[in-house]
């Protein structure tokens, strides 16, 4: 029969074949494999992901998050990798700087979901969120991605026992650190804790908002934006709204309360008042991506705001690092960091600034100048965080593409395939 000989219907035959050999089962394998769990209420085996390997498809990456900047941020990356995930809002099921005993319940209740959730394990915005997974021993690749202080919410009193177990992480193969500014490694290392260089990337947010497009009044163009932060110990708050007024300003400086809208807002103005609470934040990725020009005070002057005001007036995350790096603070800065500092507006005192807001024909050129220099340096780093993850994805799969078929810490009786893949 010559039809019989024709590829398509042979491939169909093979197709019949494998499919059948695939819908039986071996019970006494079977047996073999799980006769001795004894936990069935905590059982959540390790997906077998030996044919995603050996095919080269993607593996599938569960992104632990509270906070929905980095999980826009993280929204882009993943289509930029092609690849499968979903989200775990660990705000769900635990607390904020979770402590061991808390931790060690979370592991014996959730773990096995928790480490077999995924490939791959991506840890963000706050990483004593991975304390439970890191405390259990799961040994799916996990990435922790640094953006706020690693022990972000862990109490005084238990420091210690954080800071061990962070040290022993360092040392696990499969744990890859990630920070999405320069300021964390400094912070982690001030604390004793030795970041393996192998498997330590800086890796900046790519600045992406997913806020509904904004409704852009015309008339905005030609002010300044002031964004006042909740939180009266804001100097936006404290002295720099009262001072616009007591100048009358108010024709030339928008004032917003919080919820202003997302860079695309932002970008709308003619430049955006800001004063540094943190050495990095979202909205300055964001913003910068979408065409905002932020004033801000220049070096030299900032330093002097923080001598004459204290945390009451303008909050700082990290008064210490002028301190302890009197001649290099800038490079953990990445408001003032060399990659970004040429894009901002700098003023050198008050009057500096007041000059600026007034001068709303003299400050255009520079202005426009500003903006093609932050929507390049964002460009750039962009590249420079995709490429990569890009490659961190291609090391992790490896990772976990070598360890599959093989033990680990919650298999409970987990014996080799007697056929093995
Ligand atoms: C099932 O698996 C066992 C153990 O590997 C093997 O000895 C047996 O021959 C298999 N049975 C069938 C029907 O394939
Ligand atoms: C751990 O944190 C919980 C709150 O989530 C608290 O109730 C408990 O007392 C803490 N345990 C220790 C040993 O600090
Ligand atoms: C602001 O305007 C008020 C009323 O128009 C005026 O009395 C005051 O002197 C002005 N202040 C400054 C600093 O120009």
């Amino acid at each position: 029969m010559i039809a019989m000989d024709s590829i398509p219907l042979r491939c169909l035959y093979v197709f019949i074949l494998l499919g059948m050999s695939f819908a039986s089962y071996n019970e006494t394998e079977l047996q073999l494999m799980y006769g001795s769990v004894v936990d069935w209420v905590h059982f959540s085996p390790r997906v077998d992901i030996s044919r995603q390997c050996r095919f080269g498809h993607p593996l599938r990456i569960a992104y632990f998050s509270r906070h929905s900047g980095t999980l826009w941020d993280w929204i882009a990356v993943a289509d930029h990798l092609g690849a499968p995930w979903t989200r775990v809002n660990p705000g769900l099921f635990q607390t904020y700087g979770v402590n061991t005993t808390d931790a060690t319940a979370i592991w014996e209740d959730l773990g096995h979901m928790l480490c077999h959730i995924a490939d791959i394990l991506v840890f963000s915005d706050t990483i004593p969120d991975a304390r439970p997974l890191l405390l259990g021993g799961c040994t799916t690749p996990i990435i922790l991605q640094i953006t706020n202080r690693f022990d972000y919410g862990i109490s005084p009193s238990d420091q210690d026992a954080y800071r061990q177990l962070m040290s022993d992480a360092t040392t696990r193969k499969h744990v890859w650190w990630v920070v999405n500014n320069p300021y964390e490694v400094l912070f982690i290392s001030q604390r004793g804790i030795k970041l393996p260089l192998d498997r330590l990337l800086l890796l900046r947010p790519v600045g992406v908002c997913l806020l509904p497009p904004p409704q852009l009044a015309m008339r905005e163009r030609p002010r300044v934006a002031l964004v006042q932060p909740s939180g009266s110990y804001h100097l936006e708050n404290t002295v720099i709204a009262p001072w616009v007024r007591s100048q009358n300003l108010t024709d030339y400086v928008r004032m917003y309360r919080q919820h202003y809208g997302g860079p695309t807002v932002l970008a709308h103005h003619r430049g955006v008042i800001t004063v540094p609470y943190q050495t990095s934040v979202m909205k300055m990725y964001e913003g910068l991506t979408a065409g905002a020009v932020f004033i801000i005070p220049s070096p030299a002057f900032f330093k002097n705001l923080l001598d004459i005001y204290n945390n009451d007036v303008m909050v700082f995350c990290c008064r210490d690092l002028l301190r302890d790096r009197p001649h290099d603070w800038q490079e953990f800065f990445d408001w003032y960091h060399r990659d970004f500092i040429n894009a901002h507006i700098l003023y050198d005192s008050w009057e500096d600034l007041y000059g600026i807001i007034i001068d709303r024909e003299g400050s255009a050129q520079l202005i426009e100048e500003k903006r093609a220099i932050g929507i390049d340096a964002m460009r750039r780093s962009r590249q420079n965080t995709l490429d990569g993850y890009s490659s961190l994805y291609r090391s992790v799969s490896q990772q976990a593409c070598e360890a599959a078929g093989t033990e680990d810490v919650l298999s409970q009786g987990f014996v080799r395939r007697p056929h093995g893949f």
